[in-house]
């Protein structure tokens, strides 16, 4: 039997089985998602296509608007930052000046509302507005007089776009696209990136084309792509005599199955070491990588739990207290109760019948309609996660309701 990491009942040090034993780990750090590496296999093209577009930025002129789109994982983030960090150590010293604002516009409290999203940046240019309470307006001129006080570039990265666009319209981004007309001597450049494929055609024809002006697509990455960029952070990541040789191909085909995200395969890959770490096991394997995928599906569902809004978790808390069969019409029952003694508004039964659709498209239970004869139709409904997982669900409700 392996020795325990953790020496109970005999005198030593509890944690001096851990501090002995080596990491697994070189620098786990190279493994975050958030992680900028030196270099970004397999994107040589879209970086020679973004950095053309942005180099006149650095004579003076204002560059194209680009518009950046692919599929979740595919490197998109992470190169523009990657080429704009290269466009400002180039341009240090130069007189002209550029300035880029990365905005996530799936950020809380960032893209919220237009009125955030100006007083956001104008924070990054140096002002502190109030988080509310002045009309959109005061802050939109405040910026606009802000950036024409001098001659300055601004590119503006507008990451995740298509939130922001769900959260504000598209007036926004019209009065951006249109802005370079009136500055005298400030110039703004837009980079809009998405995950979403068809975003652009929801945009009015004039946000459009001028968002639009050059389009770059980053395609998923295939398997061998994947355990490229997999293998370049296993150097610095990890002591490489403790990973097996199968871990970085399993990491690659398990994310290439998962439309090449490069995000899903490094999450793996980062997972699976510390699980390994954790049980005290001295080297990375494919059993890892395996539990790794499990206990990824499992938080993201718990994750979703948790931020679903009031009223479907009392559905769901309802599904998971319901007896055996669970109908439709026990559901309600069961949900009224959990209204009552819990204070909440108590809706109607067809509204409790759209949160569960919409929890069965989040792949959070599922529901089959049974025939009740010549009663008509119900339908039964069960969580679609293991018992495992529906426990812990449970112990998360729990403490938010009475029942
Ligand atoms: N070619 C690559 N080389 C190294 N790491 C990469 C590469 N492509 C993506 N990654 C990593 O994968 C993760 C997801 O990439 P990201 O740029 O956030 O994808 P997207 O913005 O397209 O969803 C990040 O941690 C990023 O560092
Ligand atoms: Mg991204």
């Amino acid at each position: 039997m392996q020795k325990s990491l953790y020496n109970l009942n005999n005198g030593e040090n509890i944690f001096s089985g851990y501090v002995e034993r080596k990491s697994l780990f070189k620098n786990k750090r190279v493994l975050s998602s958030s992680f900028i590496p030196d270099n970004i296999p397999h994107r040589d093209a879209e970086i020679s296509q973004i950095s053309s577009i942005i180099a006149p930025a650095l004579r003076g002129y204002t560059p194209n608007n680009v518009f950046i789109y692919g599929t979740c994982g595919t490197g998109k983030s992470l190169t523009v930052q990657f080429v704009l960090n290269q466009l400002h150590e180039v341009n240090k010293n130069a007189d002209n000046e550029i300035k880029s604002m990365y905005i996530n516009c799936k950020m809380k409290k960032v893209a919220d509302t237009e009125y955030r999203l100006f007083a956001h940046m104008l924070k990054e240019i140096g002002h502190d507005v109030p988080d509310t309470g002045l009309p959109t307006d005061v802050l939109y001129n405040k910026f606009f007089e802000t950036i024409d006080s001098k001659k300055q570039l601004i590119i503006i990265i507008l990451d995740e776009i298509d939130a922001l666009f769900k959260k504000v319209g598209d007036e926004f981004l019209y009065n951006l696209t249109r802005i370079n007309l009136e500055l005298k001597q400030a110039q703004i450049s837009l980079i809009g990136i998405t995950n979403d494929l068809s975003f652009l055609n929801d945009l009015d024809a004039r946000v459009k084309s001028s968002l639009g002006e050059e389009e770059i697509l980053f395609k998923p990455y295939n398997a061998m792509q994947l355990k490229d960029i997999l293998m370049n952070r296993v150097k610095e990541g990890f002591n490489q005599s403790d990973i097996d040789n199968v871990v970085v191909n399993k990491c690659a085909a398990l994310a290439a199955q998962e439309h090449g995200d490069a995000r899903r395969a490094l999450d793996l890959l980062r997972v699976a070491g510390e699980l390994a770490e954790r049980l005290g096991d001295v080297k990375v394997e494919e059993k890892h990588v395996n539990m790794a995928e499990e206990k990824i599906d499992i938080d993201k569902i718990i994750e979703i739990i948790k931020t679903q809004p009031k009223q479907s978790q009392a559905v769901l808390y309802a599904i998971i207290n319901c007896d055996e069969k669970c109908l439709t019409g026990d559901v309600f029952e069961k949900y009224k109760d959990i209204c009552l003694k819990n204070n909440i508004k108590i809706l109607t039964q067809r509204r409790v019948g759209d949160l569960i659709n919409e929890m069965d498209m989040l792949s959070i239970l599922t529901s089959k309609v049974i025939s009740k004869g010549r009663y008509g139709r119900t339908r039964a409904i069960s969580l679609s996660v293991s018992d495992n997982v529906s426990n812990k669900i449970r112990n998360i409700l729990k403490t938010r309701f009475e029942l």
